[in-house]
């Protein structure tokens, strides 16, 4: 079934209009969610200013991780009850989208959000969200899910549903003028993740194989470009990012997001920096069972143009790693990821909702595998 409900607005400037297309709505009273690095700057100011001109009043929540713990999820739910916002009001990278949409739920549904880890466990539907995101990767404003970590259990937690969708995502590139070009690299690998992995899931269709591989042409034209301060790559960017995040969410990730986010879980590393020191990795080791699907890069995406997949697919890692190799990612070490937990990470990974999706079966044994590869 091909679901998307969110309003997409994409256009420089969108953020001064916030307040008269949100009181148009009938909605007077917004908690904002906004990552706490940028909470001060002009961008996130000009989004008040236009609040308070259509007399909308706002309470801001920015007491957050880079990866959102749980507590803080249920920290901006319970400010977003007591509050008694009519909707929620997300702005920064995937972290605080993913928080906003937490705090929606809680804001409808009791308990704590551990109660609604899984698909559409909450009962009541969740207060309208806008999604602005600030950086070029996450795609959480055109999906359907949530991930945050939870620290007691060492791991990450996924929260799924279509009342996640955001009801408006606001793509308002002038948020990316100020972000270092280190962000923008690995954000959008995460997206460049986002749209390969889609296109390699068991639950591919068409469609996300379209949105798939026009993500990644895109990526692959101005992820470099944008890196260096140019607007219009930077547009073009964030585009992809949200036709990755679609490409996903109608298909799945896999074997580098289940590794990703178990790392993640253990370490707190940035989520598209680990996508992208993993991505060529776990390509290389799915092998031949992937070729096929990671071929259609090769035509004029990603890679060569050679007529055998098997070639095709490998000029697309050699691609990707190329690309690694420009945007100065730094190798798996950087992580200082304890040999010992290895087990532990390969194991969670094997539990990831997204596991099944793999073409290839993955086991502990194959994530222990690229983990000693890498170290
Ligand atoms: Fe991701």
């Amino acid at each position: 079934m091909f679901v998307f409900p969110t309003s997409i607005i994409s256009a420089r400037g969108t953020r001064h209009r916030l307040g008269s297309l949100i009181a148009a709505r009938g909605w007077s009273k917004v908690l904002m969610v906004v990552d706490p690095g940028i909470v001060g700057g002009d961008f996130v100011q000009d989004i008040i200013a236009s609040l308070l001109k259509s007399s909308i009043e706002t309470d801001i929540f920015d007491a957050f991780e880079s990866n959102p713990r749980v507590d803080s999820a249920n920290e901006a739910g319970r400010m977003a009850a007591d509050f008694s916002a009519s909707a929620i009001l997300a702005v920064g990278g995937g972290s605080a989208l993913d928080l906003g949409k937490a705090a929606a739920i809680l804001a409808t549904n009791a308990g704590t959000i551990l109660d609604y880890i899984g698909d559409s466990k909450f009962a009541h539907d969740p207060l309208p969200l806008y999604a602005i995101p600030t950086t070029c990767g996450s795609g959480s404003e055109a999906s359907r899910v949530a991930v945050l970590s939870d620290p007691v259990a060492k791991s990450k937690v996924t929260i799924k549903g279509d009342g996640l969708f955001p009801d408006y995502a606001i793509m308002d590139a002038d948020a990316l003028s100020t972000l270092p070009p280190n962000l923008i690299a690995w954000t959008g690998m995460d997206a460049l993740t986002h749209a390969v992995e889609a296109l390699i899931a068991r639950p591919a269709t068409p469609q996300s194989d379209e949105l798939a591989i026009q993500a990644s042409r895109i990526i692959r034209d101005h992820l470099v470009t944008a890196t260096k301060d140019d607007g219009q790559a930077q547009e073009k960017l964030m585009a992809a990012s949200t036709m990755a995040g679609q490409a996903f969410t109608l298909s799945d990730v896999g074997a580098v997001h289940c590794l990703s986010e178990s790392l993640g879980g253990f370490i707190d590393c940035p989520h598209g920096l680990t996508n992208a020191i993993l991505l060529a990795p776990v390509l290389q080791y799915y092998g031949e069972v992937v070729a096929p699907k990671l071929a259609l890069l090769g035509k004029d995406t990603l890679g060569g143009t050679s007529i055998d997949p098997a070639v095709a697919a490998r000029s697309v890692i050699r691609a990707i790693e190329n690309l690694i190799r420009t945007l100065e990612i730094p190798p798996f070490s950087t992580l200082k990821v304890p040999s010992t937990k290895f087990e532990a990470i390969a194991e969670m990974a094997v539990a990831n909702g997204s596991n099944s999706s793999n073409q290839k079966t993955m086991e502990v044994q194959d994530y222990l595998a690229i983990l000693n590869q890498l170290s």
